[in-house]
């Protein structure tokens, strides 16, 4: 027997409601920043604009997944795990499962962040084996895709996007993903690409899934991430494929957090 045996559920059936709507949406991924303090100032902030015409989703760091979840009950504010496991259970130290963020009430996990396949060498295949254990958990993935400088420079943009989807679009549950397109060189360094980069990206990538089911893929959600801040983020809205924003830095301010989600309201 494998020292890593792990349990799998049996396969659900995915419900109806599931299937791809546009849904606005501001997340906010304070990365490993944060605190019992930053939790208790920013949920009842955001808790007093959200509003159901816009997705308002909150990452903290796992520990505070539980402070975040429990402040939030009973606001528009959901939750969303940074990472996730492969695998619904096992001998596994330091994992979490999809199925213990829906047991908590978290919504939502981000699954290969650029600095999760960069730091921790997620291959493609792996991030797809975690959006797939979140899919059957009933947690939406937020699954990041992007290209570094080089490929940008180089013109491999959407060779590399094509080639990220494409493990994605193995899965059978593919219509339930959320993607965010985060170009690697925006991350991080208060240079968000430009709006045509962005739209050209968000146009592949909506074209890329629709070339399977046109409805499906024409309505999946698409967040653009890399130095969204409150100054940048109406004229990101604006853009006819840019259904809303993956936001880092900016996401650590109540204020600067308010004034995106405001625009995303607008
Ligand atoms: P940034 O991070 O907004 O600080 O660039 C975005 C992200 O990494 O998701």
């Amino acid at each position: 027997m494998s020292l890593f045996a792990r349990t799998q559920p049996a396969p659900l059936t995915r419900p109806a409601e599931d299937l791809p709507v546009r849904v606005r949406m501001v997340v906010g991924n304070w990365k490993m920043h944060g605190s019992l303090a930053l939790c208790r100032e920013m949920v009842p902030a955001m808790a007093s604009i959200a509003h159901p015409a816009a997705a308002l989703v909150l990452c903290p760091p796992a520990p505070y997944l539980g402070e975040v979840t429990r402040l939030a009950t009973g606001s528009q504010v959901q939750c969303c795990a940074q990472n996730v496991a492969d695998a619904h259970g096992g001998a596994l130290t330091g994992e979490w499962s999809a199925g213990m963020l829906a047991d908590l009430g978290c919504r939502y996990a981000i699954v290969g962040h650029s600095e999760r396949r960069r730091h921790y060498h997620e291959s493609d295949h792996l991030v797809a084996a975690k959006a797939q254990a979140c899919l059957e958990a009933h947690v939406v993935p937020i699954v990041c895709v992007g290209e570094s400088w080089i490929e940008h420079q180089t013109g491999q943009t959407e060779a590399i996007l094509q080639h990220q989807l494409g493990t994605l679009l193995a899965l059978s549950g593919w219509r339930g993903l959320i993607i965010a397109y985060e170009p690697v060189w925006a991350i991080g360094t208060g240079v968000a690409a430009r709006p045509e980069t962005i739209e050209a990206a968000h146009r592949f990538i909506r074209s890329r899934f629709a070339a399977r089911d046109p409805v499906a893929g024409n309505n999946m959600t698409v967040l653009y991430g890399g130095s969204v801040n409150a100054s940048n983020a109406a004229n990101l809205f604006a853009l006819p494929d840019v259904d809303g924003a993956l936001v880092g830095s900016a996401s650590l301010q109540s204020d600067a957090l308010m004034q995106i989600y405001t625009a995303a309201l607008a």
